[in-house]
């Protein structure tokens, strides 16, 4: 099976790796392809597809938006607007309960560092080894390994990268010039690796002491991803500032920067702004993804799910599992590569990470038993 070529290269720049299908269309967590195959989606589109595909709701609330007013920007007040505050209010942890609304994971995080130097006046940032936060300019400083494709001619204020779950080191790091100490409690693209609980308690408690910022980056393993509405929540730790984004439109392109009251309250006009930001379709789908996973009991289902891939999936290639509700890391004996062509032999969609022996499951949190029966089928079958 090789990577299919569908024609973009003519056109758009070739900076892409690719699964070897192209889907035409989806319908719940199943892709169908232009040669007529039927792919269950354990990858979601990065973690996006958080209802799967076609879900009603979301198809609902798409086009009843769509059809009354597709866009105006955040110089008027927008009803849906308000919607979706709110619902994100009531989602995100105790005390955080406002939100500058953006377009992805890197605006978040690029705002959420921008408010930690606002607030602190120092210039200094800690972030973790492994740590991915996005490719923009100070979310790509934060990024561990971002060297590669940086690009900029420096980064825009210095960083100390901390080995994950080294606390002796986290303590040295954390200092009086730190503005922000930023993290995923599980990191994505590493591998889904879910940070020691005594860590993260460690993060806030530094934190707090030395009066730095402490930023989860939850863009990955927000919105229902790990079980609980965030991951704050499973680790019982409120951050100073929270960001999401993928998951939270369901596929359309939003983001969000949640603080608490009273540090929103230092802001005011200008202090940040974007013109997308907060569209109402962006809007809508807030409200319809954070509805559906709350009344339609989302959470539980990825709790439950989550427990069956650990009973039934370390089999075949795969040795152990580490992470988090459906953000899922197996580790594999051969290549992680390798297991994952073999499993789109089978008919199922993964991803990989930067552990060569990490297979990524970033499944839809409508995810099925008898999806999971599929995949632990195919990983005994591979062997
Ligand atoms: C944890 C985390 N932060 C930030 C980002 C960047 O998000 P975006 O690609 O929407 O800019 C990603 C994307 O993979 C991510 O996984």
């Amino acid at each position: 099976m090789g990577v299919m070529s569908v024609g973009e290269d003519r056109f758009l720049l070739p900076v892409y790796a690719r699964q070897a299908i192209e889907p035409v269309s989806g319908h719940g967590v199943w892709l169908r392809t232009r040669d007529g195959r039927e792919v269950l989606d354990l990858y979601g589109g990065h973690a996006v597809a958080a209802l799967g595909y076609g879900h009603p709701r979301l198809l609902q609330a798409l086009g009843a938006q769509a059809e009354s007013l597709v866009f105006q920007s955040n110089a008027v007040e927008l009803d849906v607007r308000v919607r979706a505050g709110e619902r994100i209010a009531a989602f995100a942890p105790d005390g955080l309960d406002r939100a500058l609304l953006v377009n992805s994971g890197a605006e978040a995080n690029e705002n959420a560092l921008r408010i930690a130097f606002r607030a602190t006046g120092r210039t200094k940032v800690v972030a973790l080894e492994g740590g991915f936060h996005g490719r923009t300019a100070a979310a790509g400083a934060a990024t561990w390994g971002s060297s590669k494709w940086y690009a900029f001619p420096q980064a825009p204020f210095p960083v100390d990268f901390v080995p994950v779950d080294d606390e002796d080191a986290l303590a040295r790091a954390v200092d009086d010039d730190t503005a922000a100490l930023i993290v995923e409690p599980v990191q994505g693209v590493a591998g889904a690796r879910d940070l020691a609980p005594a860590f993260v308690e460690r993060c806030r408690a530094l934190a707090s002491e030395r009066g730095a910022m402490l930023i989860f980056d939850e863009v990955q393993c927000g919105v229902g991803r790990v079980g609980q509405p965030f991951a704050a929540q499973h680790y019982g730790v409120t951050p100073d500032i929270l960001t999401t984004a993928k998951g939270l439109g369901g596929g359309f392109p939003t983001g969000a920067v949640i603080i608490g009251g009273a540090l929103a309250d230092r802001f005011g006009v200008g202090d940040f702004g974007t013109t997308f930001g907060g569209g109402p379709l962006a809007c809508a789908m807030i409200a319809a993804v954070l509805d559906a996973i709350v009344e339609e009991g989302l959470l539980q289902n990825v709790r439950a799910q989550s427990a069956r891939i650990r009973e039934t999936c370390v089999t075949g290639p795969v040795e152990s599992i580490q992470g988090l509700g459906l953000l899922l890391g197996l580790r594999t004996t051969p290549p992680a590569k390798e297991v994952a062509r073999a499993l789109l032999e089978h008919d199922i969609l993964v991803g990989g990470a930067s552990d060569p022996h990490i297979v990524r499951i970033l499944a839809p949190l409508v995810l099925a038993d008898e999806h999971v029966d599929r995949l632990a089928a195919a990983l005994e079958a591979i062997g």
